[in-house]
């Protein structure tokens, strides 16, 4: 079942080698488009409080008996339903909607981190997704997040593991407003 929501029950290597590299406190941490949440358990490791995001409504099962919280909400949807919210992190892996990247970036809090890890375009030459709506663009993360975030990691290109496929990263911490 987890296998058939997100592909693989392993955490992103990149997203864990992230987590371990932060030595300030996070309370609070959300999983945009949580799938089953095998990084929102992962978050639960490092901070008090965990929200977990996805439209389907079928996964809240995954997180039954967990400390992370689940909310049900479509991300897609005009009005932003986490207006208002800010998190000490804000996790994003393998999900892309442009029209409200930027409200993405937004609940990231003062001081706040940010880890984003998706496909990239040319992902297309390997398989799904191929549709340049869902595909990063280079430097695109970079672009959008502009000098409110310093810029702690990122890249851009084919990687080998855990399947061939052109990704897109970005580790950043909020600095401006
Ligand atoms: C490829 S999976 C990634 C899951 C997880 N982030 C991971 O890396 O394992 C994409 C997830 O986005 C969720 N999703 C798609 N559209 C969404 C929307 N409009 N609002 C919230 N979640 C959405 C899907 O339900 C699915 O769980």
């Amino acid at each position: 079942m987890i296998e058939k929501i997100h592909g693989s029950s392993d955490p992103s290597e990149w997203i864990k080698e992230k987590l371990q590299s932060i030595i300030y406190p996070v309370k609070s941490a959300i999983d945009i488009a949580s799938g089953a949440g095998r990084h929102s358990l992962l978050l639960s490791e490092l901070c008090s409080s965990v929200t977990a995001v996805d439209r389907n409504p079928d996964l809240s099962s995954f997180f039954e008996n967990t400390s992370v919280e689940f909310l049900c909400l479509d991300l897609e949807q005009e009005d932003w339903p986490l207006v208002g919210y800010t998190f000490d992190l804000v996790l994003v892996s393998n999900y892309l909607y442009r029209p409200n990247l930027r409200k993405i970036f937004d609940l990231v809090g003062p001081d706040g981190f940010l880890i984003y890890e998706t496909f990239g375009v040319g992902n297309e030459l390997f398989g799904k997704p191929s549709n340049p709506n869902f595909l990063l663009r280079p430097s695109e993360l970079r672009d959008s997040v502009g000098d409110e975030f310093l810029i702690m990691d990122e890249f851009f290109g084919e990687i080998a593991e855990p399947q061939r496929s052109v990704r897109g990263r970005l580790f950043g911490r909020r600095v401006g407003p």
